[in-house]
């Protein structure tokens, strides 16, 4: 009998693999799964989230900071100057190549379109052509009304193709040439971020200057802390969201998981209109200001963010680290340097393919050799063994959370002395070469 069943089911099993390889049925997880199908729609669906969506958070960077007039200019109902395409490239705004027409694309080459005026910038915005900022123009469309960011603004760059700053997107990548605190800076009203601060306006304003390319303060509304005690921001590097797949915690302090994040930032950062819950930040002593503003426990009705969270933690783990381009590192040398680290036992920390470790993947800072500054700012009060893939892609701004290793060379010079090493020159140079291969 046992064996009777078992031969049927070995029949319908082959059927059902059979009728499967028609176009109609992708199914190898059973009946009602189509896994590739569904993992499509989710990457496209994230993909649009990431690039496009503001979760609303124009209320926020429009309605109450009025970015949206800095950039404008008087001339256009706003306040000041107005922000040119020139001054916008300037902070590290790019410009998406592939939402331009044709007839824009032909005038940039031929030098005939004027970078120096706000009333480029708002054509780019209508074109939606500026990465990661959406402009909400008044209903005659002169002027704006308000305006959104997304995930893209830091998180996206351009490959340049037509211009420095302006070429097809490159998802994922950290845009180190982005000066956030700058173009926050321009609002108008810092009055909202001053109160939750408890600090005056012209406080904010430094607090901001000090960030500088690249960098930006996910701790800042949570302990209000703009500066470390050595005087520096406390600003950290804007780091890449690609070949995060198998990666456990995440962020440089390992707050959580991807999606924990990504419901942290749409919704405490970019001020969309999300959900997030964590407990963590009710800490009154570690986390002041969270801790008074409720951040522990944020709800709104309607939620723009969490229907779109499986989405987004779908595309973030399917963003791949773009392989090193061929003469970018020595190859032969590359070969030796992963020796290197392998005997100098990086591996135990940065274990291959994900380059952390799989686990809980998360260091003191006297184990790194390095102060507890920013540690202290995150639940966990360690560092997050940094994933390496791509490294090649983040070279400027330097390495480590705040950069302060300016060159993978400083970085190796680094281990060399805290774990006594005693490397030659060559094999240093050697391991260079392999890390900037990953
Ligand atoms: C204003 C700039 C900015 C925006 C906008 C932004 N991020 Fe980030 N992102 C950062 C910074 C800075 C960090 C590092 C934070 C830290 O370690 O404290 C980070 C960290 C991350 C990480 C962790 C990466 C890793 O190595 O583990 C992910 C994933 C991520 N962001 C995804 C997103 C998504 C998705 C969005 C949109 C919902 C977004 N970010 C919006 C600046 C930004
Ligand atoms: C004890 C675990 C551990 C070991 C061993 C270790 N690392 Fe790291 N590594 C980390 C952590 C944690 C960070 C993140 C530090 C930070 O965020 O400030 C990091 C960061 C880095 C970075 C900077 C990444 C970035 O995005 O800025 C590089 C490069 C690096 N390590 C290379 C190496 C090399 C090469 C070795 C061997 C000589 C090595 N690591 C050994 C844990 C380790």
């Amino acid at each position: 009998m046992r064996r009777k069943l078992t031969a049927v089911t070995w029949v319908l099993v082959c059927v059902a693999s059979l009728a499967c390889t028609a176009a109609w049925c992708d199914d190898d997880d059973g009946p009602g799964h189509d896994t590739e199908h569904a993992a499509r729609a989710l990457i496209a669906a994230g993909r649009h989230t990431f690039r496009f969506d503001t979760f609303g958070d124009e209320a926020f960077w429009g309605d109450t900071l009025r970015l949206h007039q800095a950039i404008e200019g008087s001339r256009f109902g706003g306040v000041g100057a107005g922000v040119s395409p020139k001054t916008a490239l300037a902070v590290g705004l790019k410009v998406d190549v592939d939402a331009l027409p044709g007839s824009l694309i032909q005038a940039l080459r031929r030098g005939q379109v004027n970078l120096d005026d706000p009333a480029t910038t708002l054509a780019l915005l209508k074109l939606n052509a500026v990465i990661g900022v959406t402009g909400f123009f008044t209903p005659g469309g002169t002027s704006l009304r308000s305006v959104g960011i997304q995930c893209a603004l830091c998180h996206s760059a351009v490959d340049n193709s037509l211009a420095p700053g302006i070429g097809h997107r490159l998802d994922g990548w950290a845009n180190r040439d982005l000066n956030v605190g700058a173009i926050v800076g321009l609002a108008p009203d810092l009055s909202t971020v001053a109160t939750l601060l408890r600090v005056d306006e012209a406080t904010v304003r430094k607090v901001l200057a000090a960030w500088g390319p690249g960098k930006f303060d996910a701790e800042l509304l949570l302990d209000g802390k703009g500066f470390r005690p050595d005087g520096k921001t406390a600003a950290t590097l804007i780091p890449p969201a690609f070949g995060l797949a198998g990666v456990n915690l995440h962020t440089w302090v390992g707050w959580g998981s991807v999606t924990h994040w990504n419901a942290f930032v749409a919704t405490l950062e970019m001020h969309g209109k999300g959900t997030f819950f964590d407990p963590r930040l009710a800490d009154a002593e570690q986390f002041p200001v969270a801790a008074r503003a409720g951040f522990d426990n944020v709800r709104n009705d309607p939620d723009l963010v969490s229907p779109k969270l499986p989405a987004l933690h779908v595309y973030q783990l399917a963003l791949a680290a773009p392989a090193a381009p061929r003469g970018s590192f020595s190859a032969a040398a590359a070969a030796r340097g992963q020796q290197v680290f392998s005997s100098s036992h990086c591996d135990s920390c940065h274990a291959p393919p994900t380059f952390t470790e799989p686990g809980w993947n998360l260091h003191t800072p006297a184990e790194l050799g390095v102060d507890d500054f920013e540690a202290n700012r995150a639940p966990a009060r360690g560092y997050r063994t940094a994933p390496l893939k791509g490294l090649w892609t983040h070279q400027e701004g330097g390495f480590y959370h705040d950069g302060r290793f300016a060159t993978l060379a400083a970085v190796v010079d680094h281990y060399d002395v805290q774990f006594g090493l005693h490397l030659s020159p060559q094999e240093k140079k050697d391991l260079v070469e392999y890390l900037k291969s990953l």
